[in-house]
């Protein structure tokens, strides 16, 4: 491993800890608040849902930004959230991944973990990823590095001097690559990658991680139209293995993401709680959704 690289990992760490976790490996049995013990890798979906947000209220000097907003999302489901701006869509995620705290209701990974009790480094490292809108890439290393050193997650800094990729390792970031349309820029440094290109690296970076649930608050702000549709084409593949909620104000790219199903189900939220759910024809055509946000 170059310095370069190693340097890039303790930053990565303390990147890792501002971006509340999101890099955060697995780290197997550890103990939360509350004395509760969480181990990486038990996620009890028996009883259908991944995550359960039941009548949750979020305020800011009296300002409800999560009006007892309720929403489950069933394990292996791509679930698409929209909404006007102020709607509470990342307040939602702020919640989930513990950045906030609620003043009241409940939230749920699987049936068992209660989200509310665990720190936000815990909760990364059960298993919720969260891609943040612009995107957090180490511009000076290659993609392969980059991918790496998610691979690697929070191991200290002499763990990482010591590191050494397994052949199954490399395989894995390999079949990253190709997954995220980066194969022959394995070499590249990010910071030469397309806006595009580093939104997909970053999202590998958090695949590397394995997590059960994504979080992705605008991933195509900003893309070309052909990046857009090779994302909805990429989050479709990561369905049924993964559970991905998407926030996004890009209707075409919702109508991407639905159109092998046009059964999937759209949230809209609007003022802090859901307005509507269904289908995409479904809340396209509800008057109230068109009112407060497709008819702007
Ligand atoms: N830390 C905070 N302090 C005060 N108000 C906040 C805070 N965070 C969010 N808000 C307010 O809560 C409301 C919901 O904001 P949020 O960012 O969740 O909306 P959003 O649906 O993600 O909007 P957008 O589509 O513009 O990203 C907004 O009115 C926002 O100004
Ligand atoms: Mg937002």
């Amino acid at each position: 491993m170059t310095p370069e690289l190693m340097e890039a990992g303790a930053r990565m760490r303390e990147a890792a800890a501002l971006r509340r976790g999101a890099a955060a490996g697995s780290s197997g049995g550890r103990e939360a608040s509350y004395g509760r013990v969480v181990h990486a890798g038990e996620v009890d979906v028996s009883h259908g849902a991944i995550l359960y947000l039941d009548d949750i209220t979020v305020s800011f000097d009296g300002f409800k930004a999560l009006n007892a907003l309720s929403l489950s999302i069933t394990a292996g489901e791509l679930r698409c959230i929209i909404g006007p701006n102020g709607a509470g869509k990342t307040t939602m995620m702020d919640v989930i991944t513990g950045k906030t705290r609620p003043d009241a209701g409940r939230a749920f990974f699987g049936s068992t973990i209660d989200l509310l009790r665990l720190r936000e480094d815990d909760i990364a490292s059960i298993g919720i990823g969260r891609k943040f809108q612009k995107p957090t890439v180490f511009e000076q290393l290659s993609v392969f590095e980059n991918l790496e050193l998610a691979l690697q997650g929070d191991r200290g800094v002499r763990s990482a001097m010591f590191f050494r990729l397994s052949g199954e390792q490399a395989d894995r970031i390999g079949a990253m690559l190709q997954l995220i349309h980066l194969k022959d820029s394995a070499q590249r440094i990010a910071g030469l990658l397309s806006h595009g290109q580093k939104q997909w690296l970053e999202i590998g970076m958090l695949l590397m991680q394995d997590p059960k649930l994504l979080l992705l608050d605008e991933p195509v702000a900003g893309m070309t139209d052909e990046e857009t549709e090779r994302t909805a084409e990429l989050f479709r593949s990561l369905e049924g293995s993964h559970s991905l909620v998407v926030v996004e104000h890009d209707m075409k790219f919702i109508h991407e993401l639905t159109m092998d199903n046009p059964a999937k189900k759209v949230t809209v939220l609007h003022e802090g709680s859901v307005l509507a759910e269904g289908s995409l024809a479904e809340v396209q055509g509800n008057e109230k959704v068109v009112e407060v946000y497709l008819g702007r």
